[in-house]
């Protein structure tokens, strides 16, 4: 769906389907330059990154098969707490692989820290992160973000598989939710 169906529920749209897909060519197109001659295996967290993937993987010229993982991170609140449970994972074995975790956003970075440890060890022999958002409190912790698509606000987004409530995640865009729908 587009902004216009929903409209009222946001404050604002952040980034165009056109700015998403130009981000995502210009990513594509490092990653194709850095994994020459290498196969790397794009790791999709659910459900957020799926949009991403699919587009992502599609613009990629290198062949590049997709594994995915569903994790959940304990906390109260919308805030993560770092603790982290595997609901799904990898059907791929790492070992010896170029992987690269491909998520929609980076808030607290504590999932994709969790993650990156996770995955690391499990004798992978890279592992690289592509994030389409990030968020400024993302700095306050030490990720190493390779592929960063862009830096936002620190609003609540939704859209381009982001939800609010498993709301919005098929919204072609990305906006910032309005006060009203969650207050
Ligand atoms: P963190 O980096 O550990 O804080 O957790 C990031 C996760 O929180 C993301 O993968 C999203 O699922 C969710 N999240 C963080 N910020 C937002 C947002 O603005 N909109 C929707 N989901 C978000
Ligand atoms: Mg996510």
């Amino acid at each position: 769906m587009d902004t216009s169906d929903i409209e009222g529920d946001l404050s604002s749209i952040l980034l165009t389907e056109e700015q998403i897909h130009a981000k995502i060519a210009e990513v594509a197109r490092q990653v194709e330059i850095d994994y020459a001659g290498r196969e790397p295996l794009l790791v999709g967290v659910l459900k957020g990154a799926v949009m991403v993937m699919a587009d992502f993987a599609r613009e990629l010229r290198i062949a590049a098969p997709m594994d995915w993982m569903a994790v959940s991170s304990y906390g109260s609140g919308t805030k993560s707490s770092g603790v982290v449970r595997i609901l799904k994972d990898l059907d791929a074995d790492l070992h010896g692989r170029d992987v690269i975790i491909v998520e929609d956003i980076i808030d607290s970075g504590l999932t994709l820290s969790w993650l990156l440890a996770n995955l690391r060890g499990r004798g992978a022999a890279s592992v690289e992160i592509f994030a389409l958002l990030r968020k400024p409190e993302a700095a306050a912790v030490e990720v190493d973000v390779k592929y960063a698509g862009f830096d936002i606000p620190n609003e609540f987004v939704v859209g381009y598989g982001l939800d609010y409530a498993e709301k919005y995640r098929n919204l072609r865009a990305i906006g910032i939710l309005a006060p009203h729908v969650y207050s």
